[in-house]
């Protein structure tokens, strides 16, 4: 069975059994400051499981575009994607546990739909913990369908529960169908969970039964939710008798065109893997890039694009492909999926262009940038110096500098980079302060201006034309600010003039610039806004201007608003569907 006979017979059994179909959400969420993709169906679902009413009624089904970074050390092995498509089934405080696995089993199993055999299918429930008691209630209607206690796991917490997606929200135990793949078992602890890839896991019930509390707490939900996620690539493989997910139909023609590009016939296992990953990692740029409104860039969604690109391109160059081929593989990837994401073919000269950008960008100093790091490990380490000169002058993300090190088995810590670089901004704005007491302004002070004007215009455009404004990127260099919104509709002339005098204001008010060190979570928490990829949990720095403006931000900034000029809007335009981008400069006043 193919992938699209999956989805529409998934999409099928749901309506017979009263669900209304919705379409996929956008793989950027809308007002989700707390994830950079949507990771899964339930997402943009949040307000209903906590019991506002969906227009479509309590029961929903549809097949939803994911990306996933926290697997992205896993990719390469035969299951786990960053870009996947996922079914899933939500009851909004209807059905419940009883009807939900009975539904998945009958789904699964029935010769008239999947035609799973019973015998493969192995069960894992929550044990329980001091937040919520063992799922014996699931463990009963398992049991009733006829999977015997053998095939039925209990397991800890980690396994066997979703949720909430932020820091509060609904949540709960959930219980997890794997597919035996025949394999042999890797030990005598092989179970589903172990990721030998004897045991495929295909589909998640998900039994959002409690409210997790600001204060940490496990609070029962007065509307009980169903929401369940089946993984598209996965399913399909386990239905077509593949070993992964590489060997299904969307796959194959992408993987084909690595390898030929690549001019190999017979990857060997550490191939195989390469290949894999360039196949993972421009899906899942194509797929980016289709919404039409992220390009590559330091920050946010923009930064894992930028990753995902850069690291095929190294593998591209490692192989020796000569000429651009990240939108040749994008071109295949846009044949495959674009009936069913109109959005690909929409986009597709969009996609093909940043693709190309950013291909040439990053090639004209790979080189240079591999050479530079040879020079580099004598002492058996990369340290964070190293890497922040890779970094800047090569445009070497962090991760691929971790990366080389591992391969050569040198050691690096990413937090040495991370100090490095806001040493760095540092360093530069003290190297500007004392240039600009002498009379001189230099390159770096004029960053730090533009940066903290660009907070200014952020907060700004937020007032004038509402509270939907999101950053979408920004870039600065000495002579002027960009920055990209979302925003549907060209700006006014009053409107435009209504901005810079709002920034204008604020920079006569004299205002203080002040720095704090914060989680990212602590930060949001306290209203900031923005975010820098990967850095859940790490320290980041807040940037506030009076009560005006609060943002996550690396800096460079400068200590008052009055150092910053006049502030002038030079170009309103747009980028993509949805976007908008402004050119700001400073003059001086
Ligand atoms: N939200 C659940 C998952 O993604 C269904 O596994």
């Amino acid at each position: 069975m193919k992938a699209k006979e999956l989805k529409k017979r998934y999409l099928e059994f749901f309506k017979e059994r009263g669900h209304a179909i919705m379409g996929s959400a956008s793989l950027i969420p809308e007002n989700d400051p707390t994830v950079l993709f949507t990771t899964a169906g339930m997402h943009p679902l949040v307000p209903f499981l906590l019991g506002e009413k969906h227009p479509l009624g309590k029961k929903l089904a549809n097949c939803q575009k994911c990306i996933r970074t926290g697997d992205i050390d896993d990719v390469g092995d035969g299951s786990h994607l960053t870009f996947f498509e996922m079914l899933g089934n939500w009851s909004l405080g209807d059905y419940f546990k009883e009807d939900a696995i009975r539904w998945s089993y009958e789904f699964l199993t029935s010769k008239k739909w999947l035609g799973f055999d019973p015998k493969k299918l192995h069960i894992t429930l929550f044990a329980g913990n001091k937040d919520a008691p063992k799922d014996t209630e699931s463990e009963k209607v398992w049991l009733s369908l006829g999977i015997p206690e053998e095939r039925i796991y209990f397991l800890p917490k980690d396994d066997n529960w979703w949720g909430p997606a932020g820091e509060t929200g609904p949540c709960g135990p959930d219980t997890e169908m794997f597919i035996d793949t025949g394999k042999k078992k890797c030990g005598p602890d092989c179970k589903p969970g172990c990721r030998c890839g004897k045991y495929f896991e295909i589909w998640n019930d998900v039994f959002m039964q409690y409210n997790k509390t600001k204060d940490g707490k496990y609070e029962p939900l007065k509307q009980k939710n169903v929401d369940t996620g089946m993984g598209v690539e996965r399913t399909a493989a386990m239905m077509q008798g593949k070993k992964d997910v590489y060997e299904i139909e969307t796959f194959k023609p992408i993987v084909d065109k690595v390898k030929d590009l690549a001019g190999i016939k017979n990857p060997d296992e550490k191939q195989t893997k390469l290949i894999r990953v360039v196949t993972d990692h421009l899906r899942a740029s194509t797929f980016i890039l289709a919404e039409g409104r992220i390009v590559p860039s330091n920050l946010d969604q923009g930064y894992v694009l930028r990753r995902f690109i850069r690291r095929s391109v190294r593998y591209g160059k490692l192989w020796g492909i000569k000429d651009s081929f990240t939108a040749k593989i994008a071109e295949i990837v846009i044949d495959i999926h674009k009936d069913e994401y109109p959005e690909l073919e929409k986009n597709k000269g969009f996609i093909f262009d940043e693709l190309n950008k950013e291909e040439d960008k990053f090639v004209k100093v790979l080189d240079q940038g591999l050479k530079q790091f040879e020079k580099l490990g004598n002492d058996g380490r990369i340290s964070g110096k190293d890497a922040f000169v890779l970094f800047s002058s090569y445009g070497f993300p962090v991760e691929m500098t971790e990366e080389l090190a591992k391969e050569k088995s040198l050691k690096f810590d990413k937090k040495e980079f991370e100090e490095e670089f806001e040493k760095h901004q540092q360093l530069s704005r003290v190297g500007a302060e004392k240039k600009f007491k002498g009379g001189l302004s230099d390159a770096s002070y004029e960053n730090a201006k533009l940066h903290t004007a660009t907070h200014l215009l952020h907060k700004a455009l937020r007032e004038v034309l509402g509270d939907h404004i999101k950053q979408m990127g920004s870039n600065i260099t000495p002579e002027r600010l960009r920055f990209d919104f979302s925003h549907d509709k060209k700006m006014t002339p009053d409107e435009i003039k209504q901005v810079e005098d709002k920034v204008n204001e604020k920079i006569k008010e004299s205002i203080k610039v002040e720095k704090d060190e914060t989680t990212v979570e602590e930060a949001h928490k306290s209203g900031a806004v923005g975010l820098f990829a990967n850095r859940y949990g790490e320290k980041v720095s807040v940037y506030t201007i009076g009560k005006y403006s609060k943002e996550i931000c690396m800096g460079p900034h400068v200590k008052n608003t009055s150092e910053i000029g006049r502030f002038k809007i030079i170009k309103e335009e747009a980028v993509a569907a949805g976007v908008r981008r402004i050119k700001a400069v400073l003059e001086k006043s």
